[in-house]
């Protein structure tokens, strides 16, 4: 039987002749791991503080050891040599796209199907049948229009999807339009793709798991994707919630915002929560992360249904099953 290091395919084997021992020696095998540079407390603060200016996303110095992890891979990529010459490109006026890349790197985009299972439950269990009736008997149009803000790879939108499709399905007259937005530009590509490896499916009921996901067969196999349907009533875009307006329709029914205020200072976190209730329409619904609440300066225009979750209030001329149209 051949030495355990012939069978595995060395070259350093007790048959090599000197001409492959000397061609082995001058083609390595293996080059060195460029080795992530310190980070240094200034070139930390500068790229906080850039960070915080383009996407509002607050590090604390708790937070270094992540923008080594992440940023060194951007410094390995581009070839860099330390967090200064990084920090002088990304700055730069000419460094707008790698400063996509900073902000994808950055970015924390973790997120499940029917993540806040609570949330979903609530739609199905009341909001979606108070719309239906409100639009049997004409109070509220057929059309609804929601916004996933902070969508990341795309689970969000599309559970959301699943649920309004079933519970306000087309051939019962209903329109489904879902804006979904992130500022990551690598998560948006993932949540176009709408593939994903097959466990993610554990936490689709299987309801909707049976009527709207397909399962990859021969080369797919193992990985699942949204069918058609689903497709069809959601639309991404990139938006960064630290802009000054958003370019997103003023009367949406649902605005779902989770686990995104979570980055932010709470100034930020004030002036953001108070720009998306301006494209919320009387009536509509609010939907924040688990640890994430309602900034007290908007308290006034919204009503708590659950914890995390905010309707706001109906107008002296609007009702609060007016719905869009
Ligand atoms: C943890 S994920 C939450 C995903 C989903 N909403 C959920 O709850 O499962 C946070 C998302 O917020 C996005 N984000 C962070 N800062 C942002 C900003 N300034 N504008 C828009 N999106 C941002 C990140 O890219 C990331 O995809």
């Amino acid at each position: 039987m051949a030495p355990r290091h012939a069978r595995s395919g060395s070259l350093l084997t007790g048959t090599s002749t000197p001409s492959r021992l000397a061609r082995a020696s001058v083609t390595p095998l293996l080059v060195p791991v460029l080795e992530t540079p310190t980070l240094g407390d200034r070139e930390f603060s500068l790229l906080r503080d850039l960070i915080e200016r383009e996407a509002g996303i607050h590090l604390t110095s708790a937070k270094k050891a992540l923008v080594v992890a992440r940023l060194g891979r951007r410094l390995r990529a581009l070839g860099l040599r330390s967090f200064g010459a990084y920090y002088d490109l990304v700055s730069e006026p000419g460094g707008a796209s790698e400063r996509v890349h900073m902000l994808d790197a950055i970015s924390t985009n973790e997120t499940s199907f029917f993540r806040e299972r609570k949330h979903f439950e609530l739609l199905e269990d009341k909001v979606l049948p108070a719309w239906r009736e409100a639009a049997a008997a004409g109070r509220r149009s057929r059309y609804v229009h929601a916004w996933s803000a902070g969508c990341a790879t795309g689970e969000e939108p599309y559970s959301l999807a699943m649920v309004l499709l079933r519970h306000l399905p087309p051939h019962a007259g209903w329109h489904i339009d879902i804006l979904a937005t992130d500022l990551s530009t690598r998560a948006l590509d993932k949540a176009r793709a709408g593939i994903w490896p097959i466990e993610k499916a554990d936490t689709i009921p299987g309801e909707y798991r049976r009527a709207f996901m397909l399962r990859g067969v021969r080369a797919k196999e193992g990985t699942m994707k949204v069918g058609p349907e689903v497709r069809a009533v959601v639309r991404f875009a990139q938006l960064n919630l630290h802009a000054d307006s958003y370019p997103v329709p003023r009367h949406c029914d649902l605005i779902l915002c989770r686990n995104v205020l979570i980055y932010f200072d709470q100034g930020a976190r004030a002036r953001i929560t108070s720009r998306l209730l301006g494209h919320l329409q009387p009536g509509g619904y609010l939907f924040l992360g688990h640890a994430e609440t309602l900034h007290a300066s908007c308290a006034a225009d919204m009503r708590t249904v659950m914890p995390t979750v905010y309707v706001r209030r109906a107008t002296e001329s609007g009702g609060a099953g007016g719905g869009s149209g």
